[in-house]
C-alpha cells in the first residue's frame, strides 16, 4: 500500500467541530470504565474507614470477620506490607500517607482507612467490611478553621508562601480608596460522576493495574516506587474516566488494591462508595481570605494584599494556593500575597477544580468589585485601567495577555453599556435583578510526554500515548492535532490512550493535558509525514516514529503564560424567600487556539457550571464533634443541576501561543475561574449587599 501525503487544500481537523470520537460507545454503554472491565478469579475489597477524628487503633475484630461468607482477608495495619514514602513523586511532590494505606496504627482524621475486607463479592466485602469492629484510643481532636487561628503559618514547598514589595501600609495611607474585606469560601467535594475504582493483578513480579486516574504515568510512578519496583514492572490502564476534577490521582483503591492482590494472590479490586470519597480522595480546603486595596482618585492600585487562610490534615502539608491569582492579575506600588495554612484533624485536601484560582478569583474580584464601587468607576473599565505591563511578582513578559479583548467582546454581547451601576434599582416582579463581571486567569503549563505515530499499511495512522481523557474529549482532540500534523483526514487516524506501556507522558489536570499530549502527537506525527516517501511502500507492520518533547519544553522561555477570561452573570434574587436565581452567563475566553470547539464549549460552560455551583450551592460542613462531614452524600453535598443552569453562553478571542507547535493554551480550568465572582457581584448589584462567604444561601441573603 502506498502512502502519498498530501498538503490539504481545505482548512485542517483543528479549528473544526468533531463530536468525540468514542461518542458512540460512551452512549450505547460499549465504553468500559475502571470497573467495567472483567478479570478472571476477581475478589472485591471494601475499605473500612474510621468512625474516630484522633487517636490510635487498639484492636480489629478480625476473628468474627473473617468467618463470615466470602470473606478472604482482611488487610490493616498488623499485616499489611510495608510502602516506600519517603520520595518525591514525578509532581515534585511528597506522596498524601493517605494513599499509603495500612502503614502505622495512628488515625489523623474522621474516616481514615484503618482495613480492607477482601471477599469473593462484593456484597460479601461490605458485609464483612460493615461488621468489623475496630476499637480506638481516642483522643481530642480539632477541625476548625478560623482566620485568628495562632498555629497557622506562611505555606512553604514548592509555591512560595508569600511574595512582597513595596510598603504597604505607607501606600493604603496614600490611598483615595482603600478596601478591607475578609471572604470566605467553604469546603467543597469533587463530585465527579465516577468514583475511583482500581483493579490490581500481578503477573510474576509485574504488577498490573487498571482503574480511573487523571495521569497515566503518574500514577505508574508513584505505585512503582510505593512497591519498590523497577518502572517497567508496572503497567496502569485507564481507558475510559468519568471525571475526576483533581482528585484522581494515586489513591487508596490503588495501593489497597495492589497489597490484597499481592497477598491472596489473585486479581482484586477496590471501588470506593460515594461517602468514602468525601473522605479518601480529597478536597477543596476552606479558605479565609483577607483583601487589602488601596487605590488612586481613577482606581488605579496603589496597594494589593491578598493574604489567604487553608487548611491541612496532620500528615501532609496541601496547600490551596488562593493567594496566587493576584500574582497574575493585578499590579500595584506596594503588593504583598501569602498563602497560609493551619494543620487540623481533618483530611488531606488536594487540587480540585482550579486550585487557587477558584476561590482565590472569588475574593481578589469581589474586591475589585467593591473598589469599583467606591472609586465611582465602571468595573470593567477599573480592571482595565489597572492591566499591568508584566508580571505583577515575576516581571517577565506576558505570552500574550488578551484579557482587554475579552472584556471588549463580553461586554458588546452581553449588553453590558446599557447597565445602570446603581444597585437594587431594577426589578421584574418579584425578583430583583443585577449583572456583575469578573476577570479569569489560569496558567497555561506543559508537561513532558512521549507519543507513537504509526503509518499502518493500510493507508490509517494510529496514535499510541498514556493520555487519560478525563472527559474532556482529549481523545479526539488529539485525533485532530494527529490528522493536521500528518495532512490527512481525522478518519484515518487513531488514538490509543490510557496505557502505561505507551511511554511516559503528563497529567489530565492544571488545564496541561491536551496541550501536553498535542505537542508529542504533533512531533511525532511530523516526524513521520517527512520519513513517508510519496509513493513508498509501507510494511505489514507499519511504520512507527516516536517522539519526546522533554528538551523542547524544557527550551520554553520564561514567560507568563495563561489563558484569560471575562464572565458575566445576570441573577435575579427574591429577598422574601433568599432564593438567587442565575438567568444568563457568558464567559468569553482568549486560551490558545480551539482544538475543537465542540468540545471546547462544553468545557468551557461546564466551568461557568461549576462557578454557579460554588456560588450558589456547593458547602461540604464538617461536624465538630464527631470530626467528620454531615451528609457526605450527592443528597447532603449539593451540585448545580440542570434546573440550576440557565442560559450559558461561551466563546473566545483569536489567541494563538506561537511557542506551541500547535497554538494551545489551555481550556480545562480557566471556566469556573471568575465565575462565582461574577454571580456574587451580579447579586450585589441586585440587592445592594455583598455576599463575601460562599455559597450564598437563601439564610444568608434574607
Ligand atoms: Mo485539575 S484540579 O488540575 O484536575
Amino acid at each position: 500500500m502506498t502512502v502519498a501525503p498530501q498538503r490539504p487544500a481545505a482548512p485542517g481537523a483543528v479549528g473544526t467541530a468533531h463530536t468525540r470520537v468514542e461518542g458512540r460507545d460512551k452512549v450505547t454503554g460499549a465504553a468500559r470504565y475502571g470497573g467495567d472491565i472483567p478479570f478472571d478469579g476477581l475478589a472485591h475489597g471494601v475499605l473500612v474507614l474510621s468512625t474516630a477524628a484522633r487517636g490510635r487503633i487498639l484492636s480489629l475484630g478480625t476473628g468474627p470477620v473473617l468467618g463470615m461468607p466470602g470473606v478472604l482477608t482482611v488487610l490493616h495495619h498488623g499485616n499489611a506490607s510495608r510502602l516506600t514514602t519517603d520520595y518525591v513523586g514525578m509532581l515534585g511532590v511528597p506522596p498524601d500517607p493517605t494513599a499509603a494505606v495500612f502503614q502505622h496504627d495512628r488515625v489523623p482524621h474522621a474516616g481514615w482507612p484503618v482495613a480492607l475486607v477482601v471477599a469473593e463479592t462484593p456484597e460479601q466485602a461490605r458485609a464483612a467490611a460493615d461488621a468489623l469492629t475496630v476499637t480506638y484510643d481516642v483522643e481530642p481532636h480539632d477541625v476548625a478553621l478560623s482566620a485568628d487561628r495562632p498555629d497557622a503559618y506562611p505555606a512553604e514547598g514548592h509555591m512560595p508562601g508569600t511574595t512582597e514589595k513595596g510598603d504597604l501600609e505607607a501606600e493604603l495611607a496614600a490611598s483615595a480608596h482603600v478596601l478591607d474585606e475578609e471572604y470566605t469560601t467553604p469546603e467543597e467535594h469533587h463530585a465527579m460522576m465516577e468514583p475511583h475504582v482500581a483493579t490490581a493483578r500481578w503477573d510474576g513480579g509485574r504488577l498490573d493495574l487498571v482503574d480511573s486516574n487523571q495521569g497515566i504515568t503518574w500514577v505508574a510512578d508513584e505505585l512503582a516506587r510505593m512497591f519498590s519496583l523497577d518502572p517497567s514492572a508496572v503497567r496502569v490502564r485507564s481507558e475510559h474516566v468519568g471525571g475526576g476534577f483533581g482528585s484522581k490521582g494515586v489513591r487508596a483503591p490503588q495501593v489497597a488494591a495492589a497489597m490484597a492482590a499481592a497477598a491472596l494472590g489473585r486479581p482484586v479490586r477496590v471501588a470506593l462508595t460515594r461517602r468514602q470519597m468525601f473522605s479518601v480522595t480529597g478536597y477543596r480546603s476552606p479558605t479565609v481570605q483577607r483583601v487589602r486595596l488601596g487605590a488612586g482618585p481613577d482606581g488605579r492600585l496603589r496597594a494589593l494584599e491578598h493574604v489567604s487562610l487553608n487548611q491541612t490534615s496532620t500528615v501532609y502539608e496541601f496547600v490551596e494556593p488562593g493567594a496566587g491569582v493576584a500574582r497574575t492579575m493585578y499590579d500595584a506600588t506596594a503588593h504583598r500575597t501569602e498563602n497560609r495554612v493551619v494543620r487540623l484533624d481533618v483530611p488531606s485536601p488536594t487540587w480540585m477544580r482550579a486550585p487557587g484560582e477558584a476561590p482565590g478569583s472569588f475574593a481578589l474580584e469581589c474586591a475589585l468589585d467593591e473598589l469599583a464601587e467606591k472609586c465611582g468607576v465602571d468595573p470593567i473599565e477599573l480592571r482595565l485601567r489597572n492591566e499591568p505591563e508584566s508580571g505583577p511578582v515575576s516581571g517577565l513578559p506576558f505570552a500574550g495577555r488578551n484579557l482587554a479583548a475579552c472584556f471588549r467582546e463580553g461586554a458588546r454581547r452581553f449588553g453590558w453599556d446599557a447597565r445602570d451601576p446603581r444597585p437594587g434599582v431594577r426589578r421584574d416582579g418579584r425578583w430583583l435583578l443585577g449583572t456583575g463581571t469578573a476577570a479569569a486567569s489560569f496558567p497555561a503549563g506543559t508537561l513532558p510526554s512521549t507519543a507513537a505515530v504509526t503509518a499502518e499499511a493500510d493507508g490509517t495512522f494510529t496514535v499510541r500515548i498514556s493520555a487519560s481523557d478525563i472527559g474532556t474529549g482529549a481523545r479526539t482532540a488529539l485525533t485532530l492535532i494527529a490528522a493536521d500534523a500528518l495532512r490527512v483526514p481525522a478518519e484515518r487516524v487513531r488514538v490509543h490512550l490510557g496505557d502505561s506501556d505507551f511511554g511516559p507522558s503528563g497529567i489530565a489536570a492544571g488545564s496541561m493535558g491536551t496541550r501536553s499530549w498535542g505537542w508529542a502527537v504533533a512531533a511525532a506525527a511530523e516526524d513521520l509525514c517527512e520519513r513517508l516517501v510519496p509513493g513508498g511502500t509501507v510494511p505489514p507492520e507499519g511504520i512507527t516514529v516516536r517522539s519526546d518533547t522533554t528538551q523542547a519544553i524544557a527550551a520554553l522561555a520564561a514567560k507568563e503564560r495563561h489563558s484569560w477570561g471575562a464572565q458575566f452573570a445576570e441573577v435575579a434574587v427574591d429577598v422574601t424567600t433568599g432564593e438567587v436565581r442565575v438567568r444568563r452567563m457568558l464567559g468569553v475566553f482568549a486560551a490558545g487556539r480551539i482544538v475543537n470547539p465542540l468540545t471546547a464549549r462544553n468545557q468551557l460552560v461546564g466551568g461557568l457550571t461549576w462557578g454557579i455551583s460554588m456560588a450558589l450551592h456547593e458547602e461540604a460542613v464538617r461536624d465538630p464533634a464527631s470530626g467528620g462531614l454531615y451528609g457526605a452524600d450527592l443528597a447532603g453535598y449539593h451540585v448545580a443541576t440542570h434546573a440550576d443552569v440557565p442560559a450559558i453562553e461561551v466563546d473566545w478571542v483569536d489567541d494563538h501561543d506561537p511557542e506551541d507547535p500547535v497554538g494551545i493554551k489551555g481550556i480545562g480550568e480557566v471556566g469556573i475561574v471568575g465565575a462565582a465572582a461574577a454571580v456574587a457581584n451580579a447579586v450585589w448589584h441586585a440587592t445592594g449587599v455583598r455576599h463575601r462567604s460562599l455559597p450564598i444561601r437563601p439564610d444568608r441573603v434574607l
